[in-house]
Parts: C-alpha cells; structure tokens; sequence
C-alpha cells in the first residue's frame, strides 16, 4: 500500500468509528488534505465551520491566510499535509476538550506515522501541547524542537494559529517571521549543534 491508500483507509477506519465524541449528525469528518509524501505536517485545533461544510481543514479566513503564509516561502498549499488535533468541529467553535483530543489522538499519531514528515507545524497551543505539553507559545513560536515521538525523532516547529494572527497586528508579524525560518529548517540536517534539545527549563 502506498501512503495515499493507507490514508485512505484510516480515514474509512473513522469514517467507521462509533466513539468519537464530536460525532454528530450535523459533524463531519475533517480528515486531512495534501500530499501525502509531504515534507512539512500542520496541525491545526479543530474544523470550524467552512472545514465542516467543505470537509476539508483551514479553507476559512484562517486557511486563507495560512495558504498566504505558505506562498511568502513559495510552498503551495499542495504539497504540504494539514490536518487537526480534532477532526470534527466542536459545538460552537469551542475549544476541544482534553478527553475529546486524547480520542482523535490515535487517529492523529497515525497520520503522523502514514506522513513521516521531516517537520511538523504547530498551529496554535492544542496541538503544540501533544509534542511540548509544558511549553507556553510566547516563547517557544519559530524554535525548532527535536522531539521523540513514539520512538522517533521529529522536529517540532510551534507557531502561534492564524486565527490569532487576525486578531492581532503583533501576532501576525511573528507567525510572518516564523514562517520565513521554514524553508532553512527543511534544509539543514539536525545536527548535534543546532539541535534545540527539549529541556524544561527552555519551556516557561
Ligand atoms: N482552525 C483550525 O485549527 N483548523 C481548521 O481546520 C480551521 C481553522
């Protein structure tokens, strides 16, 4: 099977999968979208309500600007992977629940491992929190993190969601510079001396 085929059928897999706590019938499922050979993994929050109606993540004012963002590094949205922490939208826009992300979350390590992407994006402080549960976004955005997950290391790059970059003229000039750090991390083997090794202190 190749990656798009075992993509394929996690997605039928939970299509399929009775538990899932914001399964209604007015959710649906909001997989993932992209190449599945991609080089860079986003994760995003949770589907609101463009990403349900058209079943796909970030296709609202936020995915306009994360596709902007994408562009400013000549990276079309195509060849990169996005998807969520949760993959259907919670009532409301709320934010999602820790039973409710701990749920999607074998779903969501199975994309990661279907993908093995070099880079995975944070997009907001849910899914940071899966790969840096102490770190506190004010500090950590645009620092890479090399991070073992599930037995493998992944450099995991947080960055402030778009959705806060359009409430926020600051924001949005750091998520901008942030971005312009992708292509060189991409780039660069990790090696020991550039290597940001997780140490709690570094987090707070
Ligand atoms: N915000 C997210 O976190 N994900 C989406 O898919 C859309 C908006």
């Amino acid at each position: 099977m190749d990656k798009k085929e075992e993509l394929d059928k996690l997605k039928s897999g939970m299509e399929k999968d009775g538990n899932l706590p914001l399964k209604t019938f007015e959710t649906n499922l909001v997989f993932g979208v992209g190449n599945p050979d991609a080089e860079i993994l986003f994760v995003g929050e949770g589907p609101g309500f463009h990403e349900n109606r058209l079943k796909e993540p970030f296709v609202g004012n936020a995915g306009m600007l994360l596709n902007r963002l994408l562009a400013s590094i000549n990276i079309p949205r195509e060849e990169v992977y996005i998807t969520n922490v949760v993959h259907h939208r919670p009532p409301e826009n709320r934010d999602p629940l820790p039973e409710e992300i701990s749920a999607y979350g074998k779903y969501l390590d199975e994309i990661i491992e279907i993908i093995n992407p070099k880079v995975i994006v944070t997009l907001g402080r849910f899914s940071m929190a899966k790969f840096l549960p102490n770190a506190r976004i004010s500090g950590v955005h645009g620092k890479k993190f090399e991070v073992n997950w599930n037995g493998k290391n992944i450099l995991v790059v947080p960055m402030y969601h778009p959705a806060a970059a359009l409430r926020n003229g600051a924001v949005m000039e750091q998520i901008k510079n942030d971005f312009l750090k992708l292509p060189d991390y991409l780039k660069k083997e990790v090696n020991e001396e550039s290597k940001i090794k997780i140490e709690q202190s570094e987090l707070f």
